[in-house]
């Protein structure tokens, strides 16, 4: 079950987790020892009775498991395509927006890559992934081979913020901005926006990123994209970003997704305020993700006192973006 809440695991198997059981929890206030319950969801589950329902302990967390390798194919030596075999009860599970897993070769948990779910097939119970060689972790799949066993971990999901919005937008518009390899990362997102009815505008900046990835994803998916250039030398958003939000605004745009870097994010959150842009947002979590729980703290970030938060479980109120990338 995914219900869109601030904690992208609320309600899901592994609900209430190791947070709740030692007070950290990111939806309930009585797990935080608070004497007062400020649950705003309405989806009948409340994550203090199922602590106590399970003597107070947090639920089995998600293990890692062994996935066969179905399919390899590389791109200009930097890339790697890979399609794993997943429990077939599974498969539905990476379909949720921002699904990302953590993936490593050995037998050791320091090497887990978190690396987005670009699809999954229900005819071959299959996920595509794409492996980018970055460093000691990513370069072990290099020797990767067909029918290899990889050490899976997930699916996780909160790799985009603003999924509840997402999700929620029905036969309504929506503009998105994506350069690079933020692309992949919201593939999800334009799936989820088009099988809810809604018409896209989708922009894309190749930037330095593999043209024959962004091709055959954008053709896979049946994605109009229209090219352009989001910022010039200088970091600075150029004329035509400017022009493309400015007319989606007078179009009537209900949400406006960004899959692009954490700079860019920053600009794109400013400029809309500064337009003051009513509609929904929502843009790729770039957070370096480690243990994916909330509990490691490498991806951790403090908006502002007293208030911390977990980018790899915790959903923002849009009204903190700019606490983040602004
Ligand atoms: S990745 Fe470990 S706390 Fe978020």
């Amino acid at each position: 079950m995914i219900i869109y809440s601030k904690c992208s695991d609320y309600a899901t198997d592994i609900c209430p987790c190791i947070l709740a059981e030692n007070g950290h929890c990111i939806e309930c206030s009585q797990c935080r020892g608070e004497n007062f319950c400020d649950c705003s969801d309405t989806a009948s589950f409340c994550v203090m009775q199922e602590l106590r329902n399970n003597g107070g302990k947090a639920k089995e967390p998600r293990r890692a498991h062994l996935c066969e390798v179905s399919y390899v194919k590389d791109y200009e030596d930097m890339f790697r395509l890979i399609r794993l075999r997943v429990p077939r009860d599974q498969v539905r599970d990476y379909s949720a927006i921002g699904s990302y897993v953590l993936v490593r070769m050995r037998d050791d948990p320091y090497f887990d890559v978190p690396v987005s779910v670009l699809h999954q097939a229900y005819d071959s119970d299959t996920i595509g992934l794409l492996i980018q060689y970055r460093g000691i972790k990513t370069n072990d799949f290099r020797t990767l081979r067909r029918g290899d066993m990889v050490h899976v971990r997930g699916p996780f999901f909160n790799g985009v913020q603003g999924r509840k919005a997402v999700a929620s937008l029905r036969n309504s518009r929506a503009l998105i901005l994506c350069r690079g390899i933020g692309f992949l990362p919201s593939l999800s997102v334009m799936d989820s926006l088009r099988a809810n009815g809604n018409s896209l505008d989708v922009y894309l900046d190749r930037g330095q990123f593999s043209g024959h990835v962004l091709d055959l994803y954008s053709g896979l998916f049946e994605i109009g994209i229209r090219e352009t250039r989001i910022s010039d030398e200088t970091g600075a958003l150029t004329e035509e970003t400017r022009r493309i939000i400015e007319d989606s605004m007078q179009n009537g745009t209900a949400l406006i997704h960004l899959g692009l870097s954490d700079y860019l994010i920053g600009q794109l959150i400013r400029h809309l305020e500064e337009k003051q842009y009513a509609g929904a947002v929502s843009f790729i979590n770039n957070a370096r993700i480690c243990c994916g729980e909330g509990i490691c703290g490498a991806c951790t970030r403090d908006i502002r006192p007293g208030r911390m938060v977990h980018l790899c479980k915790e959903q923002l109120n849009r009204s903190e973006y700019h606490r983040i990338y602004g």
